[in-house]
């Protein structure tokens, strides 16, 4: 294709990738998770796992995109025209998360923007994050903001564009994280006995806490382990953006004589490096002003008990709340970012149409799809049941369709072409060239063959609720 934008080497592409991988799911899924799943149990499971199966799956992606150098739908039918139906469905679950995502990185911008101007504990108040999202002129503005920037960076291209947002973006992210961790080790509440230190935090979080699996009966704690592997399964394939056609996409733009095995490892390491120490940050200030109770929060930490956190911490609530939005917003955007390019490729590789007219219309669209699902928790309100069980208005019936449904999925069925169509060799050969030898090259063949398509098969039956009805 003429024009094809490339990354200029190695570290723009390892940036870039980064970008991508980290994200709201570094920053408060993964901290929720490890709270819940009982500290430095869940940390091993999950160090174990990306090793094996994170690695799998973004190699595959990667090797793939380098390989046919095209994004997901051309790439599929490169591989093998008779499963372009496979490259078709990856392509969709961007085209389904990028009408919510900038909805959320416009909820991170306004709390940005409330701590940056001096007014972050109004957002400590119990009903600040619902009285946001439910006013349709304010949601519907920082969605639209959002959504225009990411567009305005797409629409500068792979070089002047996301590279170089990465490229700055990325480092100062890793530095004020670093700084707002060491911090949070240092803090403080309470007197005498019932004191609470940022170290005693880092304990809580580091310690495996091991009761409920040997406590209870051996089915119970087998159990207890199960949810705690498909907790942490589930999270790598939505903190690293595999099988969503994404890594396919950026590893098209990279060129034939960078190595992608260190690449990959370096990705691994920064993606899981970055939601080490945001679990580092925030469970310590969690806990020192709110105890074990306020992790309990779940999916409400980051907007609901992170804010009260911050402004139990007095004027320092100030700095450290601002400097972690900020670090949440460029987080999202080079996440959002890598969302809109994986659309805008695949519809200039399908159209033949110039980077600046599928920009065009892909910004127009997906301004009116931001606007459309952030007005789904006012104006246009709905209660639909899911089939997982839980209750969702818009935004959750989209990302329940991406991440629940059709990203194990799509991992099921690619994991079973490339293991058994196409055999391993077929993305090996790609990573083995110039007399580069692939590292992990038996694991991955293990992997890819047998242990991610059943893996893959199990966590879609559970996400969408067949495996309970399986099991009853
Ligand atoms: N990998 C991102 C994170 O961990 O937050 C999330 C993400 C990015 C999901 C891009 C989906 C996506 F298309």
């Amino acid at each position: 294709m003429k024009n094809k934008s490339n990354f200029t080497g190695q570290l723009g592409f390892v940036l870039a990738a980064s970008g991508s991988a980290v994200g709201v799911g570094n920053l408060w899924r993964f901290p929720y998770l490890a709270a819940k799943d009982g500290g430095g149990l869940f940390l091993v499971v999950y160090l174990v796992l990306v090793v094996t199966f994170g690695f799998t799956l973004l190699t595959s992606d990667i090797a793939m995109g380098r390989k046919t150098q095209s994004s997901s739908i051309k790439a599929y039918e490169k591989a093998n025209p008779k499963w372009k139906f496979l490259g078709i469905l990856t392509f969709l679950v961007p085209v389904v998360i990028m009408t919510y995502y900038a909805v959320i990185g416009g909820w991170i911008l306004k709390y940005c923007v409330t701590f940056l101007t001096g007014h972050g504990f109004d957002a400590a108040a119990d009903d600040y994050f619902t009285g946001f999202i439910t006013d349709p002129v304010q949601s519907v503005i920082y969605a639209a903001i959002f959504m225009l920037v990411t567009a305005f960076i797409i629409f500068r291209g792979v070089e002047k564009g996301i590279e170089r947002w990465s490229k700055y973006l990325m480092p100062i992210l890793l530095l004020l994280i670093i700084a707002v961790a060491i911090f949070a080790l240092t803090l403080k509440h309470g007197e005498g006995a019932d004191a609470r230190t940022g170290l005693d935090g880092l304990l809580v979080y580091l310690k495996p806490d091991l009761t409920p699996l040997v406590g209870g009966t051996f089915l119970s704690g087998v159990s207890h382990f199960l949810g705690i592997l498909l907790d942490a399964m589930s999270q790598i394939f939505f903190s690293l953006s595999v099988s969503m056609g994404i890594m396919i996409t950026y590893g098209s733009y990279v060129k034939k004589d960078v190595d992608l095995n260190q690449s990959i490892g370096q990705i691994e390491i920064f993606d899981t490096g970055v939601a080490f120490l945001a679990g580092m940050m925030i469970i310590p200030s969690i806990f020192v002003f709110s105890g074990t109770e306020g992790m309990a929060a779940g999916p409400g930490l980051m907007f609901v008990a992170l804010p009260k956190t911050f402004a139990a911490m007095g004027v320092a609530g100030h700095f450290v709340g601002g400097a972690f939005f900020l670090m949440a917003v460029f987080a999202t955007l080079t996440s959002c970012i890598s969302v809109l390019e994986a659309i805008t490729a695949n519809c200039m590789e399908i159209t033949g149409k110039s980077r600046p007219k599928v920009t065009g219309v892909l910004t127009v669209l997906y301004t009116a799809a931001s606007i459309i699902i952030a007005l789904g928790y006012s104006l246009l309100y709905v209660e639909v049941q899911l089939p997982n069980g839980s209750t969702g208005q818009l935004l959750d019936i989209m990302d329940y369709i991406s991440n629940s449904f059709m990203m194990p999925f799509i991992s099921l069925l690619s994991t079973i072409l490339i293991g058994w169509v196409l055999k391993p060799e077929w993305i090996s050969d790609e990573i083995e060239q110039d007399g580069i030898k692939m590292r992990r090259k038996t694991l991955y063949r293990v992997m890819v063959k047998y242990v991610c398509p059943i893996i893959m098969l199990i966590l879609f039956l559970q996400s969408t609720g067949l495996l309970g009805m399986v099991l009853k």
